[in-house]
């Protein structure tokens, strides 16, 4: 079983990923990890505390050589910017933040809850998840997340090969794989930022060549639909999740809806094992289940909670009206986002992939894999 805990506060010492149940074996590159972390850290539209941090992972435990041990590991990614003790406490709760919330349900300070709450956090998940993408990759696999809008300005995804799409994605100030909507979009985002308003929007992530079966139709629980839409949904600011069609599946007959199925001898080589799909609306999961085809997650992120034309709030020690709380603070951090649930759905994904084929040694997954794609392929 692979598991992932975080720890760390946005302006503490560091932030940790501590995972359990990664397999022994993989030679660990970090500079594949320092990518994904510095991509989380782009995209137009981004706050000061951007260009102050220049995050980079230190695996603290679970290697011996560069590879893993199949014992704990555990990921730091230091703040520059610590000055949690220095920090004052917040007297005017943000709408939209566990501001509010959290000092209640704590019986405690505002700080002490945003601190935590804090997108900051994501580093780590970012930093577990580009972990992961190294194994999925020992098994063929890709994971790749874009943006497809932004608050109105749609920006969809062009076809092409991965390294075509990886190279629009990176050209391009949103991560969008539309180039023809990036001057919209940075203009909407300057509109806003001279507005003293923010944005958000919605981003999508693919996952190539999963096999056949990861996750389960057995249990509530195992169905990698189901476990994909709660780790995305857990990402700070996310307030939607559509797998394939998502909610566009229930505007439509089901002959517009459901992936035919075929059978080309000729793709029996690769994890789909020869059955073919024209289209691929379900997102590459029916009954919990990876039917072969690329799983399609799309999340949608709300705007940035914190505005720089702050919002009616009340002082908590006062009880008087006054605005919101002001914080250095993103106008949008929708590339960011698409980084974030990239490396989410690559950590869930591999959970479900150490489920079906053991979690010991990379070794015996591969072994165990063929082996899988032999029986699969005589059924
Ligand atoms: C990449 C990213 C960056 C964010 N940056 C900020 C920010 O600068 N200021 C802010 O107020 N909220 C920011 N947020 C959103 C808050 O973290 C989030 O809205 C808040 O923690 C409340 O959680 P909820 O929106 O999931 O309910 C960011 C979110 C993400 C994903």
């Amino acid at each position: 079983m692979l598991r992932l805990l975080t720890a760390g506060e946005s302006h503490g010492k560091t932030l940790l990923a501590l995972i359990d149940g990664f397999p022994a074996g993989l030679t660990i590159d970090t500079a594949r990890i320092d990518h994904e972390l510095a991509r989380r850290q782009g995209g137009y539209g981004r706050g000061g505390r951007q260009k102050l941090e220049t995050d980079t992972v230190e695996i603290l435990t679970g290697t011996w050589q560069g590879a893993t041990l199949g014992s704990p590991l555990t990921l730091a990614v230091v703040n520059r910017d610590y000055k949690l003790e220095r920090l004052k406490e917040v007297e005017r709760p943000r709408p939209g933040h566990g501001d509010l919330t959290g000092a209640i349900k704590y019986l405690g300070s505002i700080r002490g809850v945003l601190e935590r709450a804090s997108a900051r956090e994501t580093a780590a998940r970012v930093a577990a998840g580009a972990l992961t993408q190294q194994l999925l990759a020992e098994f063929g696999m890709t994971v790749f997340g874009y943006v497809v809008q932004l608050e109105q300005i749609a920006a969809p995804p062009r076809s092409g090969s991965i390294d075509e799409l990886r190279r629009l994605r990176d050209a391009s100030p949103m991560y969008t794989l539309d180039p023809d909507a990036d001057a919209a979009i940075v203009a909407r985002v300057d509109q806003a930022t001279e507005q003293g308003d923010t944005l958000g929007g919605i981003v999508e992530v693919q996952v190539h060549s999963p096999p056949f079966g990861l996750g389960s139709h057995a249990q509530w629980d195992r169905k990698l639909d189901g476990l994909l839409a709660q780790a995305v949904m857990s990402i700070q600011a996310i307030k939607g999740v559509e797998i394939g069609l998502g909610f566009e599946a229930a505007r439509r007959p089901g002959s517009k809806v459901h992936d035919e199925i075929a059978y080309d001898a000729s793709e029996a080589g690769q994890p789909a094992l020869g059955y073919v799909r024209g289209t691929n609306n379900a997102g590459g999961l029916e009954a919990g289940m990876t039917n072969g085809q690329p799983i399609v997650v799309r999340a949608a992120m709300k705007p940035i909670s914190t505005l720089r034309r702050p919002l009616a709030s009340i002082n908590l020690a006062t009880k008087e009206a006054e605005t919101a709380a002001y914080e250095r603070s993103d106008v949008c951090a929708l590339a960011a986002c698409s980084v974030i649930v990239e490396n989410v759905v690559a950590f869930t994904v591999a959970q479900a992939l150490v489920d079906k084929f053991g979690g010991d040694s990379l070794t015996e997954m591969r072994a165990r894999y063929d082996s899988f794609l032999e029986l699969a392929r005589k059924r």
